[in-house]
């Protein structure tokens, strides 16, 4: 946040509002999605890494939710369509199989992992707190991708058309949620 202010750009304070609500509703679809992948797959072998990943997100949640509060950030009008359209999009990924489960994982982390290093840039030297957070939850969506390929996300059907479909979604999800 280092480039000179232009006429029209956001200021300082309205860049970090836009940034703790896009990643508080990233995080709200996040957990949405796992709570669809394990209403369909919560008894099969993959259940507890399923599990696992849900409650990292739901630490993740709680902290953008404390961060809404705390600096008085509006949250997105669109938490009631991320509510359904994450849970979807887990219910229909699961129900495609295991491994398109974790595709649809792979899709979203690594949009995650590109929305947050570039959040951490744009943020540079400034607000060293919220940027630490921020690489601590990238971290861990990583690791989340990383489940996603050890558990058979590329032999999914339809792999590269199913992730770039999820990709897609998750982009546009991203630039309203900033804005809306
Ligand atoms: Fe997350
Ligand atoms: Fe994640």
């Amino acid at each position: 946040m280092t480039e000179p202010h232009l006429p029209g750009d956001p200021t300082r304070d309205e860049t970090l509002q836009r940034m703790i609500r896009v990643d508080h509703a990233g995080e709200f679809g996040a957990s949405r999605i796992y709570a669809g992948q394990l209403a369909v797959l919560g008894r099969g072998p993959k259940a507890e890494l399923l599990r696992h990943m849900k409650e990292q997100e739901q630490v993740h949640l709680d902290t953008f939710s404390r961060l809404i509060a705390k600096r008085r950030v509006r949250p997105t009008a669109l938490l009631p369509i991320w509510n359904v359209a994450g849970f979807a999009l887990g219910v229909v990924t699961a129900a495609m199989g295991e491994k398109a489960a974790m595709a649809c994982t792979v899709a979203v982390e690594e949009t995650i992992d590109a929305h947050y290093q570039a959040q951490i840039t744009e943020l540079g030297p400034d607000e060293q707190e919220l940027s630490a957070t921020i690489e601590t939850f990238r971290q861990e969506e990583l690791e989340h991708r990383d489940i996603g390929i050890e558990n058979g996300a590329e032999q999914a059907p339809a792999y590269r058309l199913l992730t770039q479909v999820i990709k897609a979604g998750c982009k546009a999800a991203i630039a309203i949620s900033e804005r809306v």
